[in-house]
């Protein structure tokens, strides 16, 4: 199969672009290359020994052979001393259905050992920090782990302890494996020998629904895959992206998947008054409507910087521009963590993944003048959990359109409350903080009669008669690129799964 890459291509990098798998353990694209495991090895047409393909360049008109029987034994023959020591575990390992090792002895037929007999090794399970086991058993040495926290991280905590059949990945005795991104070992490790102690027995990996999102932690936006089972996220993981987060995520990120499943959610809309009334979507809409229409004064559109493109884009809509105050406030801590050795990756102090996009459309950070001006204001639009940690006695309207998941206490005097999907339940785009703007994608289905928040406010409009009902978020947000300049020149379905830059007028239909 002819390939063409660029010089200085490895064999292992060039064969993928063809579509072949050369099996590897040690090798990873985000680590330093290490070249310990022998697994990756190939036949070069005029060299005497086999290569690794991970440490081999490519040069013109070099032909190699992946599949010829010398190069197909000699890494059945890494495989059998890799099970030498490796336990069979995978009825209880948390790794069985993703694991490299089963994947790789599946795919080159390594289905016996010589050494059925002998003694396998045992040492002890240890704890290497609050979130992290590990299995020296199962461990087949690769280095990842050590690479991962030395080059990338610049916490050089773990090393390879002993040697020979007695080697093992040694902890520092004073330290601990809790760096901000210590997590991505788990990941990164091939094999059942790293685990999360949050995600230890929860699913099997064959259970799993994955689906691309984004990280609502922070402004960074690191691409994820949400993890779900039987319609509850269950764990997030880094999807890479070289432009955002390479193949990386922080362990704060990885909490997010938590508040996704709270019960405490809306179910229901909601009709104000004495109480609050569940009713059916026609009336709550038609009550929000008539409020829209009969505005006298100030209008105040309050978000959360969590929420989508769509959905702050047609909120600023329902209530026109006209006397509008349209503001947000941002959750902000005392620092960044970053991932030193990868540059400008890092949980940002901006804890809300759509600040830019909520700058781009037009909203100000001015959220304490928005709550006095909404004190006496004709009508206040609320988006999302935009009212949390306001006390009740701050905000004396009686005219709100509350748009949540959740009913804080303020929000029970709202005229109509409006219950709407959470990032995990919907379709939809953020901006990060490089402008980038990114598609998540519906990975569970929203409680009750929760809707997205971007079909709730078209519906809205169209009651208005400014608007048909959107059937998706790709209508809102090619609807939100014809308007809104920021965002000209892009459109839903060119965003693929890497998103595109605010102004980069990137063509519709890019590959994904
Ligand atoms: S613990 Fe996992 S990542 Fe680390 S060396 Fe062992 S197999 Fe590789
Ligand atoms: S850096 Fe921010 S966006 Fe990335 S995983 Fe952490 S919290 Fe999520
Ligand atoms: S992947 Fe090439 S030697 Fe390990």
């Amino acid at each position: 199969m002819p390939v063409s890459v660029p010089k200085g291509t490895t064999i292992l990098e060039a064969a993928k672009q063809a579509g072949v798998l050369i099996p590897h353990y040690c090798y990873h694209p985000g680590l330093p290359i290490a070249g310990v495991c022998r697994m990756c090895l190939v036949e070069v047409e005029k060299q005497p020994k086999l290569q690794i393909s991970c440490a081999t360049t490519v040069a013109e008109g070099q032909v190699v052979n992946v599949f010829s029987d010398q190069a197909k034994k000699a890494r059945q023959g890494v495989l059998e001393f890799l099970l030498i020591n490796h336990p069979l575990d995978c009825p209880i390992c948390d790794q069985a259905g993703e694991c490299e090792l089963q994947d790789y002895v599946f795919q080159e037929g390594q289905a016996r050992t010589r050494y059925a007999d002998y003694a396998k090794r045992f040492n002890p399970v240890e704890d290497f920090g609050p979130d992290i086991l590990y299995v020296p058993n199962r461990c087949i040495l690769c280095t990842r782990c050590v690479r991962f926290m030395e080059h990338a991280a610049h916490d050089d905590v773990l090393n390879v302890s002993e040697r020979g059949d007695r080697a093992v990945i040694g902890i520092h005795p004073d330290k601990k494996l809790d760096h901000t991104w210590a997590g991505n070992v788990v990941d990164l490790c091939p094999v059942g020998s790293l685990l999360s102690k949050d995600f230890l027995h929860r699913a099997r990996a064959w259970e799993l629904d994955k689906t691309a999102s984004v990280c609502p932690g922070c402004s960074q936006g690191c691409n994820v895959n949400l993890d779900t089972r039987n319609n509850v996220v269950v764990r997030l993981r880094p999807r890479a992206n070289l432009e955002v987060n390479r193949y990386f995520m922080c362990d704060y990120g990885r909490g997010q998947y938590r508040w996704m499943n709270h019960g405490d959610r809306i179910e229901a809309p909601l009709l104000g008054g004495k109480d609050l009334t569940a009713v059916d979507w026609d009336h709550a809409l038609d009550r929000a409507v008539q409020l829209v229409k009969g505005i006298s004064g100030p209008a105040v559109t309050l978000v959360s910087p969590g929420a989508s493109n769509e959905a702050l884009y047609l909120a600023r809509q329902v209530l026109g521009n006209a006397r509008l105050q349209a503001a947000f406030r941002v959750h902000r801590e005392a620092g960044e963590w970053s991932l030193a050795g990868v540059p400008d990756l890092a949980l940002r102090a901006e804890r809300a993944p759509n600040v830019a996009g909520a700058l781009a459309l037009g909203y100000r950070e001015e959220f304490e003048a928005a709550i006095q001006t909404a004190a006496d204001a004709g009508l206040l639009l609320v988006l999302d959990d935009a009212l949390d940690g306001v006390a009740p006695e701050a905000l004396q309207t009686p005219n709100i359109i509350y748009l949540g998941t959740r009913l804080p206490e303020i929000a029970r005097r709202a005229r109509v409350v409006l219950p709407i999907a959470n990032v995990a339940e919907e379709d939809g785009t953020f901006v990060n903080r490089d402008r980038r703007v990114q598609r998540y994608f519906q990975a569970k289905a929203a409680p009750g009669m929760a809707r997205p928040a971007w079909w709730v406010l078209g519906e809205i409009l169209r009651g208005l008669g400014r608007g048909d009902t959107l059937s998706s978020a790709e209508e809102a947000f090619d609807l939100l690129a014809q308007s809104e300049p920021a965002f000209g020149g892009l459109s839903y379905a060119g965003l693929g799964v890497r998103g595109a830059v605010l102004g980069s007028r990137q063509p519709a239909g890019q590959p994904a």
